[in-house]
């Protein structure tokens, strides 16, 4: 409501606002709501969950039940352990091929990734992966194995 120039004009009738300046100031407010839930937003992503890798060497005890020949796959671990009349040993379950987990299975190891398959010393049996499961160094100390998974021995060697 415009009033004439000449009459005082009352509090309950304000200058109107330009709509230049309305649009300024609606600009103004928008941009603020933006910046203000922007930060929200960031303060709510989720926080990182690295967790440490386990160590690469470990230590395990054998089951007692264990057979003569069968694998014992520690939890947690690319490794599968097996314990027959000569010693103990130790052969890496990272497919030689891309590096998928092979299954331990009645002829050995397979690879449900592309199809290889290794014998239980870790040889190839079958395709595509171009060499054997490496054998991994086994330190021995009473009945606690030490198994290193960065460390290979010579295929064959037990303790
Ligand atoms: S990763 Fe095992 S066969 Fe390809």
């Amino acid at each position: 409501m415009t009033t004439h120039p000449s009459e005082k004009q009352s509090r309950f009738d304000p200058e109107p606002l330009p709509r230049r300046d309305f649009l300024g100031l609606f600009a103004l407010g928008s941009m603020a709501a933006a910046f203000a839930l922007s930060i929200f937003g960031m303060l709510k992503l989720p926080k990182a969950a690295v967790s440490a890798s386990p160590a690469k060497k470990f230590n395990v005890a054998l089951p007692d039940t264990l057979p003569e020949g069968e694998p014992f796959v520690p939890p947690g671990r690319n490794v599968a352990v097996f314990r027959d009349g000569e010693g103990v040993f130790a052969i890496s379950t990272v497919c030689t091929h891309l590096g998928c987990i092979v299954k331990t299975s009645a002829a050995g190891f397979d690879c449900p990734c592309h199809g290889s398959g290794f014998q239980k010393d870790g040889t190839v049996r079958k395709g595509p992966a171009p060499t054997p499961l490496p054998w991994l160094k086994v330190s021995k100390n009473g009945s606690i194995l030490t198994i290193d998974e960065e460390a290979t021995v010579k295929t064959g060697t037990k303790v």
